[in-house]
């Protein structure tokens, strides 16, 4: 078996999606050990007791500097035997803890046609920008800001009588087929 953790700091639609492929058993041989997520009172929290995942609340606000959370977060991982992380809706750059000990083995999902619209609401600046068509794409994690090396992408339109809400709904139900399989095809 191969141990995930997944990090989501919000709705956690993702993350449940990933477990649901996880415990219907298409994901063979990947465990997820636990929820990580930076903020309390979040969505993803209550999906994850529904699943029976465990769940971690750390906020950096609670500790003295980032590498001190992160190497909270390192004891962690490393208690629960976790080999890659899964970020899905973590909205935090990552440090260079972390980035050291799972260099190559973390993974992020980005909602826009990356290097395209980086950062924070995607799929809005995708909705202004006259754009005919947007995606989501998975990537290593690196030290910057949905920058690392990608992995793949997937499209679909932006139609003309959309509404931003149309377009989040699209794009999350591509992202609900893009991240699986590509965790499964990398994460072996
Ligand atoms: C997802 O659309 C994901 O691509 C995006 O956050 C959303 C989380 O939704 N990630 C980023 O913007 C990373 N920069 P969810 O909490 O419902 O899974």
């Amino acid at each position: 078996m191969i141990k995930i953790a997944i990090f989501a700091s919000g709705s956690g639609s993702n993350f449940e999606n990933i477990v649901n492929h996880v415990q219907k058993g298409d994901l063979l041989g990947i465990e997820v050990t636990a929820l990580y997520t930076d903020k309390a009172g979040v969505k993803c929290i209550e999906r994850a007791e529904k699943l029976n995942i465990p769940v971690h609340i750390n906020q950096p606000k609670d500790f003295i500097s980032k590498s001190s959370y992160e190497q909270h977060l390192l004891k962690l991982l490393s208690n629960e035997g976790v080999q890659w992380i899964v970020l899905a809706g973590y909205m935090r750059l990552v440090g260079e803890d972390l980035l050291h000990a799972y260099e190559g083995r973390m993974l992020n999902i980005h909602p826009s046609l990356l290097p395209k619209y980086k950062g924070l609401d995607a799929i809005g600046q995708a909705f202004e920008s006259g754009d005919s068509v947007t995606g989501s794409t998975v990537h290593y994690v690196d030290s910057g800001m949905d920058t690392g090396e990608i992995i793949e992408q997937q499209q679909c339109d932006i139609r003309t009588d959309d509404t931003k809400e149309d377009l989040e709904e699209r794009v999350k139900n591509l992202e609900y087929e893009l991240y699986p399989r590509v965790i499964a095809k990398i994460i072996k």
